[in-house]
């Protein structure tokens, strides 16, 4: 009886162990692949939309946003991170569409509900703009209350990536990069910085509502808020929010808050990169920045835009996805459908210029400044940068598969929205 016992327990044990040890197995294995495919060393990050369901968002969101998403932005550098309306019925069932199609576009996706503000005078407090537009603007200094990743890209529905996306693109070193304009010509940038300077204390040194998508420091989002509340002497952002809302247009830049505040007081965990256009550096500084914190010629060296500002940007021969295509695909180990080799001949010769503009019906571009005659220096940056998305293509990081363009307008349908072709 006692040796049966003991056998027992020693084929129970062997059972267990055998079964621990195979889960072990597997999961080093499933370790292993993710340590395979990650994208070089690139800390956590969420590619972060604050949006909601109504039409013309949508449209942006998957003829624009998504589409060129999903072909150059590689899940591997996180999630899309997707905050809506916790009221909205419509936005539940958005995110309920738009979570099937996780897999098929090779990117996992966060849904956060943000509730209505307790104060309904945040939704009105710039008169001119719908509440949703207020929503918006104030939700943007919560985001880190969603987003748990230590990075936060933010982009707009109305953003279209242009080119795969690479970690020399996000960081320097352990940096995040930062690009500004000088577009103080525009009025629009005067009403911005007078009420940004009524929130932080600190001018604009410079336009950063310039690229996408904007990468941000989690903790940065938090430590901007915390100063807000003790410089605006409230106790809630919103608070701060309606009261330094409530003068003027009412319209302020979050974006241009944040990175203002994090130039003012968190410099050296970003990589700044700031185009003041032909304009003399002294001259610069007097004008826009504040004694001691001048701008020197360090933040002043080029960067290429991965996206452009598509609501701003016209292309009426739907030229850049064609183009932006046929960059990324060229010279890798994929082979080209014939019917894309032709659409890809008239580019055999032309440089991607586009990397360095944003906006076109606005001029915001560095194509008359930083890369000024087309200069050799901004050449080599655009060859530099196909290099090494090339080598991501070869890796198989990006697929360039344009399969995924068509699951898009699959998702897109639920909404009865109908996409313009892609390329
Ligand atoms: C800040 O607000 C409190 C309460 O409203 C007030 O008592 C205090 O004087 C204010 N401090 C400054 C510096 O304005
Ligand atoms: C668009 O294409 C048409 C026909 O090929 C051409 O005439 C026109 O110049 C093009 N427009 C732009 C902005 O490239
Ligand atoms: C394609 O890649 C080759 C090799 O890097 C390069 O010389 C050529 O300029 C590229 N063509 C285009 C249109 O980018």
């Amino acid at each position: 009886m006692k040796t049966l016992k003991f056998y027992c327990v020693v084929a129970i044990l062997l059972t267990v162990s055998f079964i621990c040890y195979h889960q072990y197995r597997q999961m080093s294995r499933l370790n292993s692949t993710i340590k395979v495919q990650k994208v070089k060393d690139v800390p956590d990050m969420t590619l972060t939309v604050r949006m909601s369901s109504n039409a013309k968002l949508l449209n942006y969101f998957y003829c624009t946003m998504l589409r060129s998403l999903t072909l150059y932005w590689s899940g591997q550098l996180g999630p899309l991170g997707l905050i809506l309306d916790k009221e909205s019925q419509d936005d539940h069932k958005f995110a309920e569409n738009l979570q099937k199609y996780q897999e098929q576009l090779g990117i996992s996706m966060s849904f956060y509900y943000e509730p209505l503000p307790k104060n309904e005078r945040v939704l009105t407090v710039a008169k001119y703009k719908p509440p949703g537009y207020n929503r918006q603007l104030y939700s943007s200094f919560i985001m880190d209350e969603f987003i748990s990743t230590p990075i936060v890209a933010w982009i707009d529905t109305d953003a279209k990536f242009t080119t795969p996306v690479t970690r020399d693109n996000i960081l320097t070193g352990n940096k995040l990069r930062v690009k500004g304009m000088n577009t103080f010509q525009y009025s629009w940038i005067h009403g911005w910085n007078k009420l940004g300077i009524k929130m932080i204390g600190k001018p604009m040194p410079s336009d950063f509502m310039t690229f996408f998508p904007v990468y941000i420091w989690r903790d940065t989002i938090t430590n901007c808020r915390n100063h807000i509340l003790k410089y605006v002497n409230v106790s809630t952002i919103e608070e701060a929010y309606i009261h330094v809302g409530s003068q003027d247009s009412g319209i302020m830049s979050p974006v241009n808050i944040i990175m203002t505040y994090a130039y003012y007081f968190e410099k050296e965990r970003y990589d700044w990169h700031i185009d003041i256009g032909n304009v003399d550096l002294k001259k610069y500084n007097k004008l826009h920045l504040v004694p001691g914190y001048e701008l020197t010629s360090a933040s002043l060296t080029p960067d290429l835009h991965v996206t452009l500002h598509a609501k701003h940007y016209k292309d009426a021969n739907n030229t850049v996805n064609r183009q932006a295509y046929c960059a990324a695909a060229n010279n890798t180990v994929l082979t080209m459908e014939q019917d894309i080799k032709q659409m890809c001949e008239p580019f055999k010769t032309s440089v991607m210029w586009v990397l360095f503009e944003f906006c076109n019906t606005v001029k915001q571009e560095h194509l008359t400044t930083w890369c000024k005659n087309k200069n050799k220096h901004c050449i080599s940056m655009i060859q530099e940068h196909y290099d090494k998305t090339r080598q991501l293509v070869n890796k198989g990081v990006y697929s360039l598969d344009l399969k995924k363009i068509k699951v898009v307008e699959e998702a897109a349908h639920f909404h009865q929205t109908k996409c313009p072709p892609f390329l």
